[in-house]
């Protein structure tokens, strides 16, 4: 006799997920966005510090300025809201811990703007310009960009994505 497959929400979102680089001109509404930062801030972190701070950027000309900065120009500047991701130093206890909370925080955001039927792409190559992002938009040396992540409508779902066999991956049952 074969088994029941219960279907899960969460596991249904987590392979859902895709990135989305296109979006429509329609605006994300503010509610989603803070409903979206609050599942990020429910992330898991190593003492409970929650050391991540977020940002909002509208504004189109700094939503330009920020284009510049990174070769996904149109991902940004055709993004309803772009959502900074910071590590607050004064927060930190352990660098790489830290990062991998930030990193949690910013999967959990994802997973929330996609069960919202939106869409999102964690851009990290515009970590090369990190301190001159925090100049723009003028911040203090304790907040270190960890990503920006562009949010919008989807123009399309036709995203697809491959993983790697998971048999490749798990390296040892001893
Ligand atoms: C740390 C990190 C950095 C990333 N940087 C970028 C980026 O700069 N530009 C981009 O288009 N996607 C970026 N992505 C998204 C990945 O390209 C994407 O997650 C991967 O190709 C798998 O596709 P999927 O998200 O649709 O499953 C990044 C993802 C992570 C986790």
């Amino acid at each position: 006799m074969s088994e029941a497959v219960i279907e899960s929400p969460v596991l249904n979102a987590i392979f859902d997920r895709r990135s989305v680089r296109h979006f429509t001109e329609a605006s994300v509404d503010k509610a989603l966005v803070m409903e979206a930062l609050k599942a990020a801030s429910w992330a898991p972190s190593g003492l409970n510090n929650q050391p991540w701070r977020f940002g909002l950027i509208r504004d189109a000309d700094l939503k330009a300025k920020l284009g510049g900065l990174t070769r996904y120009t149109n991902v940004l500047k055709s993004a309803s809201v772009l959502v900074t991701f910071f590590l607050d130093k004064d927060s930190s206890y352990d660098y790489v811990k830290d990062c991998q909370a930030v990193g949690a925080s910013i999967q959990n955001f994802l997973l929330a703007v996609q069960a919202r039927d939106l869409g999102a792409v964690w851009i990290g190559e515009i970590l090369k310009n990190k301190d001159e992002i925090r100049r723009i938009l003028e911040l203090p040396d304790r907040l270190e960009l960890m990503a920006v992540v562009a949010v919008g409508h989807p123009a399309h779902r036709n995203q697809s994505s491959h993983r790697r066999p998971i048999e490749e991956l798990v390296l040892f049952e001893k």
